[in-house]
């Protein structure tokens, strides 16, 4: 029922109560105020049927955060995970820009960053619609294995299986992207 119906069945009501059953109109008064809110009402239902249906992100797989990571990152070495960074340096520079020749985005200051961001680089739709902040559990899991945890996306990588290789290497992103880019 709309609001309009509403307020001039309520005014009805009220003018029976005032005239004692009378089948007068509704006084002028009463009328003019049921006018008024109803008025308002279209715009408030307006204002419903314009929220966005957005369709919700393509949901990176649902993996649970590694609960052991906080230790493996208070364990981690940066001298291993330089290292082990090797594996990625084929790709990805560690510096703020993306360096031209790597097929990957840099890696400088991506904890923390929004996926997709670098400006320039050509994402996948994997990438750019996952809504993923990389936090370390969220790098983690992506390490693990590339592709289950982001079917689609083009980082071809098979993924590192033990924990404190995945840890080591995410210290050390954290420990670059702290330094200066300057040499
Ligand atoms: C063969 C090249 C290659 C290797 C090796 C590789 N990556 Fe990638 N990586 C990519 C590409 C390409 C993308 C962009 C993926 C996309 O758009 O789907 C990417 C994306 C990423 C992202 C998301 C970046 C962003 O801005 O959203 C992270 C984090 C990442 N890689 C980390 C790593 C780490 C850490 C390693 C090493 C353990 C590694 N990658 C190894 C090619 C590579």
């Amino acid at each position: 029922m709309s609001a309009r119906a509403i307020l001039i069945g309520l005014a009805f009501v009220l003018s029976l109560t005032a005239c004692g059953g009378s089948s007068a109109p509704p006084a002028a008064d009463a009328t003019t105020d049921a006018t008024t809110d109803a008025a308002a009402a279209p715009a408030a239902e307006a204002a419903g049927e314009a929220e966005p249906v957005v369709p919700p992100p393509a949901a990176p797989a649902d993996i649970a955060p590694n609960p052991d990571l906080p230790a493996l990152l208070a364990a981690a070495d940066v001298n291993k995970g330089k290292i082990l960074y090797l594996q990625c340096r084929a790709c990805h520079s560690l510096i703020p820009e993306t360096e031209p020749g790597k097929i990957g985005p840099t890696l400088h200051g991506v904890i923390g960053r929004a996926a997709g961001a670098v400006p320039g680089f050509a994402y996948s739709d994997a990438i750019m619609k996952s809504g993923i902040t990389w936090t370390a559990e969220q790098i983690d899991n992506w390490l693990t294995r590339p592709s289950e945890f982001l079917p689609g996306n083009k980082m071809v990588f098979v993924g590192i299986q033990k924990p404190q290789d995945r840890a080591d290497i995410i210290a050390y992103i954290q420990a670059e992207s702290a330094k200066s880019a300057a040499p």
